[in-house]
């Protein structure tokens, strides 16, 4: 006999018997399996389950724990290679492991990142000077799962560019998070940054941007820190990302030292970047590494 499908309607009560319309149940569980689908096949993007989100948030609160404690050790006369030390052995304590470490050849557990230099400082025997400031970026991975985030310091008493490129920094990654809406697009988070560093006069580096992060270290997409409205990929909920701006008080311009990795202004001037590991959700954001901006 010939197997006549019959078509359900949106509206006609859902054949899985939850007593609710076929739209609001599982003609919209196919919806969402079609659009994990596309994302991945189309851009390589993996929408995360509730489990990897679970997963990638108790990676977060080990990074918080971490950076809560390495805030409390800042202080004129510290060894960048001391906040290695500590990350590496906190994180090894709590059963973690520092992505940063053999990352492409990354010798360090935690990038220290002091005045020009832009991101990927190592750590090593340079000593915190009163009136610097210094980001440190950390990546501890907890049952599989990676959580990425980073906070400038201040050392000591900052002067009046520190405290400026610090704030201008801080509101820029605010505002990339605030453009997580949803029906936006990876072009309004660029854009927000963009139209609010410039116009506090500073610059936005082009080279280092935010990316997919949860079950690897860097995933799809790439998240520019500049950009038009309304252009590049929706944000749809599951996606799980991060937002990095480095501004830098002078030109955009960067160069990379002998060593391979620490990025630098070209003009020396200062550099600052913040950056959380956010999850889209159906009404916005939430931060899987919060802190207050
Ligand atoms: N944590 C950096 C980021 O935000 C990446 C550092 S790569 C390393 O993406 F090898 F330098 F650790
Ligand atoms: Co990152
Ligand atoms: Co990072």
């Amino acid at each position: 006999m010939k197997n006549k499908s019959v078509k359900i309607g949106r509206n006609d009560d859902c054949p899985c018997g939850s007593g609710k319309k076929y739209k609001n149940c599982c003609r919209n569980e196919k919806q969402e399996i079609s659009i994990r689908d596309e994302y991945k096949n189309r851009y390589g993007v993996i929408l995360k389950t509730p489990e990897q989100v679970a997963g990638i948030k108790r990676a977060g609160d080990l990074l918080m724990s971490i950076m809560n404690r390495v805030e409390k050790m800042i202080k004129p006369g510290l060894k960048t290679d001391d906040i290695n030390t500590f990350v590496h052995e906190e994180t090894i304590k709590a059963g973690g492991i520092c992505a940063p470490l053999n990352y492409r050849g990354f010798p360090k557990s935690v990038c220290v990142s002091i005045n020009e230099v832009i991101c990927h400082g190592i750590p090593g025997e340079r000593v915190l000077e009163d009136g610097d400031i210094v980001n440190v970026d950390l990546t501890p991975i907890l049952d599989g799962y990676y959580a990425d985030a980073s906070r400038t310091f201040f050392v000591g008493t900052p002067g009046a560019d520190a405290k400026k490129i610090v704030a201008v920094a801080a509101e820029s990654l605010k505002r990339g998070m605030e453009a997580l809406t949803p029906g936006a697009t990876l072009g309004d988070i660029g854009h927000a940054i963009q139209s609010y560093a410039e116009g506090c006069g500073c610059s936005v580096v082009r080279e280092f941007v935010g990316h997919g992060v949860g079950i690897d270290f860097h995933e799809q997409p790439q998240v520019l820190h500049f950009g038009k409205p309304g252009k590049g990929l929706p944000l749809v909920p599951g996606m799980v990302i991060t937002i990095e701006p480095m501004i830098n008080l002078g030109k955009k311009e960067l160069h990379v030292l002998e060593d391979q990795w620490t990025a630098v202004t070209n003009d020396g001037s200062l550099s600052a970047q913040f950056e959380q590991t956010l999850l889209v959700t159906q009404d916005g954001y939430e931060s899987l590494t919060p802190y207050e901006l």
